[in-house]
């Protein structure tokens, strides 16, 4: 995820925003830049390594920004990295977020200005450069500028004879660091947690005034004052954003992480998807079968969009380890589309399959989180899942922004083939725009898992049981647990348990089972009292039972239609996560493991 850093002071500008921006590599990054003021900008940006960015030192800088990139509009490439500059040279912005309408600004400013990158930032930077042009003054032209643009986004700016930085945030978080004789801005206290512990959280509309020895916020016509609170962490806790690992801080990510999935894509009203595909009408109603191929937990993402695709779009899907996909001869390319899910867009076993896709003539889309991937450039089209970047070895956020991207996917095909009307698409739709509420309500309730976690934390194994969406949901919250905690654990659909795994359940076997909107709970159900006569404690998850007489604990799941698995998904995250800390495991790295698995 990208990540902004700023400082205005007296010292070694250079040094002091490169420190930052290394503080800020954990966030993931795939180019990096600075720009220092003196007279002059003097920008310095390049894709790659932080350590490669070779940043002299500017005497008399003022002030520096800088930017950590992950891509989002744009390969990862030296002209796209920030800050991004007007045609003049005299401003220089550094940007986190997505701006929705810059195309529309592009489209407008294309005539009458030079733009070097692919960018949806370099368009603040011309709008800014336009405002200065009729005598406004720089703070006055970023507020002008912020709001035009729609999207969610966290800027700074800086321009030349200006004293200091502009920073503004909308649904993107900015954090002001006060230091006796210094100001610093980041993405968060990591950036500059070396030099103050004390700080001003930026509220959405905010725009401040940055300066050596004094910041002026506000918000609207309003002056404000925002409350200086003192950071309790130190600079190790704070490298991940104070959470013991990156897989907690990627579980809570998650509501943001399915914002930026959605974000400037959808149109509840009218029920329609803008995924930036270009699949004619005549061509999405040509498609016999989608083939989905995918590893791991990508793989059952993929198993999710199945049941979506064959409930909403009416096209028969199949879905493939990727190890072992082949096309058949029987099988029509032209008729056949071919979506390879994968979160690093690197994994071999998926490569080689959308390469045997690919000769054989079959048209492929790739759904995955990194832009630039070698899948993103090799298929036909790519939808990016927008999940910023995920450290931690196991997957969760990508989970949930790839069955998300998919069922927008859904929605766009079904559309297109005249089979979802749009009434069904605009329900989908605001499901999905409170998955992001729902899984907050979700993480709210850590304790409780927690608890359950240390509880059952040393039991013989653990099984999972769903159907349906539920299905994939419980293969990968056995996956999550048995990666990260390495012990047995085993997700079923629930009719299976009778047709043999029932004899593994004993006493000591505590069963997850998840009973959602889309899991046909009432058969679940049954699967329940199996495991219970046999004296298995059972945990569950659930939004459509009355737990009372059923469940040992229950896991409550906010009502968001056949978005509830997802959701479920994050009380097995969750319940992984703390089975894994309570034996002290390598949560991050689990042994024999690796985030980008590129051998077959
Ligand atoms: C499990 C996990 C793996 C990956 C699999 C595919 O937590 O992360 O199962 O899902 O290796 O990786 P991608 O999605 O990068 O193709």
């Amino acid at each position: 995820m990208c990540g902004i850093t700023g400082y205005v002071g007296d010292g070694d500008c250079s040094a002091i925003v490169t420190k930052s921006l290394k503080n800020l590599e954990y966030r993931g990054y795939d180019s990096a830049g600075i720009a220092l003021l003196d007279d002059v900008l003097h920008i310095h940006k390049q894709s790659g390594q932080i350590d490669d960015l070779t940043v002299p030192s500017i005497p008399n800088a003022s002030c520096g920004i800088g930017h950590t990139r992950w891509s989002t509009h744009g390969a990862p490439t030296d002209a796209n990295a920030h800050p991004h500059s007007d045609c003049t040279e005299q401003v220089a912005v550094v940007h986190n977020g997505i701006i929705d309408n810059y195309e529309t600004f592009k489209q407008e400013l294309r005539d009458s200005h030079t733009f070097t990158s692919e960018t949806d930032t370099e368009v603040i930077a011309h709008l800014i450069e336009d405002e200065l042009k009729n005598g406004v003054q720089l703070r006055d032209a970023v507020e002008n500028v912020v709001s035009m643009l729609s999207g969610s986004f966290a800027i700074a700016v800086t321009a030349v004879g200006f004293d200091g930085i502009i920073a503004a945030r909308q649904d993107s978080p900015l954090v002001i660091g006060h230091a006796a004789d210094a100001t610093f801005l980041g993405s968060d206290v990591t950036a500059f947690i070396e030099h103050t512990q004390t700080v001003t959280f930026l509220e959405d509309g905010d725009i401040a005034h940055i300066k050596a020895d004094s910041v002026t916020i506000a918000n609207g016509d309003e002056h404000v004052e925002r409350e200086k609170q003192t950071v309790e962490w130190n600079a190790d806790a704070a490298e991940k954003g104070g959470y013991d690992h990156y897989m907690r801080k990627e579980i809570h990510e998650q509501p943001h992480a399915v914002r930026q999935a959605l974000s400037g894509r959808i149109n509840e009203l009218s029920g329609t998807v803008d995924l930036d595909l270009d699949l004619s009408e005549e061509y999405c109603k040509s498609i016999d079968e989608i083939q989905i191929i995918a590893c791991g937990t990508s793989y059952y993402a993929g198993l999710y969009a199945a049941e979506l695709l064959e409930q909403h779009a009416d096209i028969r899907v199949s879905v493939h380890i990727a190890s072992e996909y082949e096309f058949r001869a029987n099988r029509d390319p032209w008729r056949t589309l071919v979506i390879a899910v994968t979160q690093s867009g690197e994994t071999a076993d998926t490569l080689r399959a959308l390469r045997k896709a690919d000769g054989a003539g079959a048209r492929t889309i790739a759904v995955t989180n990194t832009v630039g991937s070698t899948m993103a450039r090799e298929a036909n089209d790519t939808v990016y899942i927008r999940s910023g970047p995920e450290i931690g070895v196991a997957a969760t956020k990508t989970f949930a922004s790839q069955v998300i991207t998919l069922t927008l996917l859904t929605v766009y095909l079904g559309r297109q083939r005249n089979s979802l009307a749009s009434s069904q698409a605009s329900t989908i739709l605001k499901e999905l725009s409170a998955v992001p509420g729902a899984i907050q309500q979700v993480l709210d309730a850590e304790s409780t898992v927690r608890e359950t976690a240390e509880e059952f934390a040393n039991s013989d194994a653990f099984f999972f049981i769903g159907r349906r969406y539920g299905h994939p949901v419980s293969l990968e919250g056995a996956l999550k647990l048995k990666e990260i905690s390495y012990d047995h654990a085993e997700g079923f659909a629930g009719g299976e348990l009778k047709h043999g795994p029932l004899a593994l359940v004993t006493e000591n076997t505590p069963v997850l089972a998840i009973l959602t909107e889309g899991t046909n709970a009432e058969d679940t159900l049954h699967n329940v009292k199996e495991v219970e006569s046999r004296g298995a404690p059972v945990i569950g998850v659930t939004s459509e039972i009355d737990p009372n007489p059923v469940f040992d604990i229950t896991f409550r799941v906010p009502e968001v239609g056949l978005m509830e698995p997802v959701v479920a998904n994050v009380y097995l995250q969750l319940f992984a996560y703390h089975v894994a800390d309570q034996k002290d495991r390598s949560i991050d790295k689990p042994r024999n493991l690796a985030k980008s698995v590129t051998v077959e």
